[in-house]
């Protein structure tokens, strides 16, 4: 099949669905990959980088012809006419919001795919591309904010005086926001940080920036996203964000509740009492905006000097990183689409990913998908009961006394040993009993995560009781050539079990 990357044509673009590698990679997946004269120039992909990647560059008839169009922004009526019936068409589409775009791909009978309906759900992470802008976004959010605001954002002592970090206030901490974060602390700023959402903070902490709360009823999300706030928590949020407001240096928001218009949060009295030199962003302009002051597109400077920037291209402002990461999300979605890597685009409706992001299949109408259950917050457990659900079974806590026999048996077979062995035994025997149980409290207390490291360690012990019992293994006593032999033989298991799944965990993370 042959996939075509034509040239953007929304005016002002930047970006392209596919840059030299991505393409390339395209091409390794059996696919022939043409691309539009002129298509990547904007992102640093000139025509020569295509070609010196072995992608024909050609001219836009050929490009619409293809089996399979990739584009970043939603085809255009006259682009649609273009697909021949039988295509398919991949690219943003927002078809939520847009049901004439759908009719028209339902009219084309062509086969549809949104990029920007990719379920947040971890398998589809790598093809995730609202995250992918989001993220490069959130960062050049703070490079706009640095540009206009006329100081430095890092703290300094210098001869001439001491200069105070600037102070940032973020607005939703989702990828644009911690990505912001991110950016924002590390040119120095003091970073705080809001977000309805309060399974967020600790991600907010460990960025280094300080979590904002609110004296309110929050809910844990169980699907990743926020739910419109009630009148008390807006009322409680108002008066926190005016003194945050005011405090800062930096405003930058992002809220966002998919599917509705952002939540206007900064009211025009919250801007008014800003310091002048202020810079808001808000990143929330496409969708009517976070703040009273943003117009979208625009840098309005207030009356009383503050910069409120309403850009809705920030992705596009790094559009060589963007079109790279874009490219990489459309190659991750065309491994999904062709299996035998055959370049055969093949569909599988019963995929939550691709039933997530298909919108027509050959002219059929397949928008809505059915919801996908995403979840940030264990769900609740759901009683079932009625026939032919059987009873739950109670889990019956383990009997404390349980533990009080073990120890009693242990120290009795202890001191039985202790008793009937030779004294020059005993101190052997001390030392053993103590590390068993000494053992077993400081690994039974390690957390599951640390338990590749831990053994490593156990690894390095392994390695003693070998030599110990090679050592041993000599003696001319049958119990003690026993114990020699299945000392040496359950340490070696432990020590190059370790290396086997050490060596599996590294190829994880092996290109290929
Ligand atoms: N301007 C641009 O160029 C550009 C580029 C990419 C994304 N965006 C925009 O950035 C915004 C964020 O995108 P994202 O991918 O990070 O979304 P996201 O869903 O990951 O994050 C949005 C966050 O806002 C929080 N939120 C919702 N309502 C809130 C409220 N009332 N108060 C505080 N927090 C609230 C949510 O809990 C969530 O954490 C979106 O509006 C998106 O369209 C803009």
């Amino acid at each position: 099949m042959r996939i075509g990357i034509p040239r953007e044509s929304r005016p002002g673009e930047t970006l392209v669905a596919a840059t030299a590698k991505t393409a390339s990679q395209l091409a390794a997946l059996g696919y022939d990959v043409v691309v539009e004269q002129g298509a990547g120039a904007a992102a640093d992909q000139p025509d020569g980088a295509f070609a010196d990647a072995g992608v024909r560059v050609v001219a836009g008839d050929e490009v619409w012809s293809s089996d399979v169009v990739v584009k970043v922004n939603a085809p255009t009526d006259d682009e649609i006419g273009r697909l021949r019936p039988g295509a398919t068409v991949i690219s943003l589409m927002a078809p939520a919001r847009s049901p004439e775009l759908v009719e028209r791909l339902v009219a084309q009978g062509v086969t549809a795919l949104a990029m920007d309906a990719v379920p947040r759900i971890s398998r589809a992470q790598s093809m995730d591309v609202l995250s992918s802008m989001a993220n490069v976004a959130g960062y050049r959010a703070v490079i706009e904010a640095a540009h206009e605001f006329g100081r430095l954002f890092t703290g300094q002592v210098t001869a001439a005086g001491k200069v105070p970090p600037a102070r940032v206030f973020v607005v939703g901490a989702g990828v644009a926001g911690l990505a912001a974060i991110g950016a924002a602390g590390s040119l120095g700023a003091i970073v705080r940080a809001f977000d309805v959402r309060p399974e967020v903070a600790e991600q907010v902490e460990s960025m280094g920036a300080q979590f904002v709360t609110v004296d309110m009823e929050q809910e844990v999300s169980t699907d990743g996203y926020a739910k419109e706030m009630t009148a008390e928590q807006e009322a409680a949020t108002a008066a926190m964000y005016a003194e945050e407001a005011r405090a800062a240096d930096i405003v930058i928001t992002t809220a966002l509740i998919p599917g509705r218009p952002a939540p206007q949060l900064v009211n025009a009295e919250t801007v008014a009492a800003m310091r002048p030199g202020s810079v808001v962003v808000d990143m929330a302009a496409a969708n009517g905006g976070n703040v009273a002051a943003t117009v979208r597109d625009q840098r309005v400077v207030t009356d009383n000097g503050v910069t409120v920037l309403g850009y809705t291209d920030l992705a596009g402002r790094l559009a060589a990183q963007t079109s790279q990461l874009y490219g990489t999300n459309i190659v991750n979605l065309l491994k999904l689409l062709t299996p035998g890597k055959d370049g055969v685009l093949t569909l599988d409706m019963d995929d939550v990913v691709q039933r997530g992001i298909a919108v027509t299949r050959e002219g059929e109408l397949m928008w809505p998908p059915p919801p996908v259950q995403v979840s940030a917050a264990p769900a609740a457990p759901v009683a079932e009961t009625g026939p032919g659900v059987p009873a739950p079974v109670e889990k019956t806590p383990p009997d404390p006394r349980r533990r009080l026999y073990a120890a009693g048996l242990a120290a009795v077979a202890f001191l039985a040993l202790a008793t009937s062995a030779p004294v020059s035994f005993l101190p052997s025997l001390t030392v053993f009993v103590l590390a068993v149980v000494i053992g077993f409290y400081v690994i039974g207390n390690v957390h599951h995560a640390l338990h590749t490291p831990l053994m490593s360690v156990t690894n390095a012990i392994s390695g003693i009781i070998v030599v110990g019992a090679i050592l041993q293994a000599p003696v001319d006593n049958l119990a003690v050539q026993l114990i020699a032999g299945v000392a040496i033989l359950l340490a070696s298991i432990n020590v190059f079990g370790g290396f086997l799944v050490t060596r599996r965990m590294l190829n994880m993370f092996q290109k290929g």
